[in-house]
């Protein structure tokens, strides 16, 4: 019924800007000479992005990982940190680098994120911190979980690397937590091919700034255990120019959005998600959850042909967490203590998106979904189509 398309469609692209506003910057950098260590384009940068993000300072990164890594030294967890099942490797993986136990926590069966209802529950007197992820940039529920964290003396940190641009009721997502981590990988929407920041409030700024740096205070003094996680200048200047596209890239994706929804709205056996009204969408994700028995075929099956048909999409996040080799062994990593995460990581199946992609392959991708179901090709041959 369909013709693959010529060239595979990938998941997402990376916004590339003109090679000219990238020779242009590399001439400024050639010219000052300065290609890390905190130059002229990273400090730009990190004053950019506190407006860009609505927080008040922040703290460029090499890479995201990188910075949760130190994010976990600044505010000395250790212990145990109860987080998702439901997130990329490096949520949990942080964690055991820090020498500290993640508690996985089951999660909402409508945000997909941490289930704070079940959060107290899995506090011990080893507990330091709750670790929230902003999965597909959906907000957890951070205000019940300031709560929990507050009665509990608990820090709290979110992985919201899917969550730029996110905010409540005007509020930028970053601004919530103790700290929160933003991915600038070239997978994101805005990028700096590799990197990522932690914002934080003000008085945490020096303290991170001396552990990304080894812990140098001086030329005569070391201070610190610190790691080398410093954004270089050329990562600096491409988040630059990339910020000046952002805005071109978020309407672009905002129209591809919108033929998803209305081509899959009604569709027998496919949920989406729907964001709180008050929440602004970081444009970083479209998801669906199919449910094999309305739908007739599994996520995987879909997931296979639509590969068929060059279109490549991705089943983040499965496997779960819990299921690694590292981590099974944990208590909480049992799956009759995570049934919602198990259901919903057979489901959840991400389409292709990103601002270059066209409207009309778009809507082919839904025509060869529809065409799919068992279920809809019959509604479809009812109503004459
Ligand atoms: C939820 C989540 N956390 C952390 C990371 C790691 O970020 P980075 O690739 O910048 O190290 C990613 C992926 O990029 C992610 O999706």
């Amino acid at each position: 019924m369909f013709n693959p398309f010529p060239e595979k469609i990938y998941v997402t692209r990376p916004m590339l800007p003109d090679l000219q506003d990238v020779s242009n910057s590399l001439e400024e950098i050639w010219k000052e000479q300065i290609l890390t260590n905190g130059g002229p384009q990273h400090q730009a940068l990190e004053r950019a992005l506190c407006q860009t993000l609505k927080v008040p300072s922040l703290s460029l990164f090499n890479n995201g990982t990188i910075a949760l890594i130190t994010a976990c030294q600044a505010l000395e967890l250790s212990g145990e940190v109860i987080t998702t099942p439901f997130t990329f490797p490096a949520t949990p993986h942080i964690l055991a680098w820090n020498q500290i136990t993640p508690v996985f926590c089951d999660i909402d069966p409508v945000t997909m994120n941490i289930d704070a209802t079940k959060i107290e529950a899995l506090i011990t007197e080893k507990t330091s911190a709750i670790l929230g992820v902003h999965v597909y940039g959906t907000p957890c529920d951070v205000f019940a979980i300031e709560e929990i964290a507050q009665r509990h003396g608990l820090k709290v940190i979110y992985d919201a690397a899917h969550a730029f641009g996110v905010e409540i009721a005007g509020r930028g997502i970053g601004s919530f937590g103790d700290v929160s981590m933003f991915s600038f990988h070239a997978t994101k929407l805005f990028h700096t091919a590799e990197g990522g920041c932690i914002t934080f409030n003000p008085d945490m700024k020096q303290h991170v700034d001396l552990l990304k740096n080894f812990g140098i205070k001086n030329e005569d003094e070391v201070i610190l255990p610190g790691i080398n996680g410093k954004m270089n200048e050329i990562q600096a200047a491409l988040g630059l120019i990339n910020l000046k596209s952002l805005e071109e890239e978020r309407q672009r994706r905002a129209e591809i959005i919108k033929v998803y929804r209305e081509e899959l709205l009604d569709v027998e056996g496919i949920t989406l998600v729907n964001l709180p009204e008050n929440v602004r969408s970081s444009f970083q994700y479209f998801v669906i959850r199919i449910h094999q028995d309305k739908f007739g075929i599994s996520r995987d099956e879909v997931h296979c042909r639509l590969k068929d048909y060059n279109v490549i999409t991705r089943k983040y996040f499965n496997p779960l967490c819990s299921n690694y080799e590292c981590y099974r062994h944990l208590p909480s990593a049992q799956p009759e203590l995570l049934p919602v995460a198990h259901e919903i990581v057979q489901e959840v199946l991400v389409l292709p998106l990103y601002g270059q992609l066209s409207i009309e392959s778009a809507k082919t991708i839904c025509a060869m979904l529809r065409s799919f179901s068992p279920a809809q090709t019959c509604c479809m041959s009812q109503r004459g189509n």
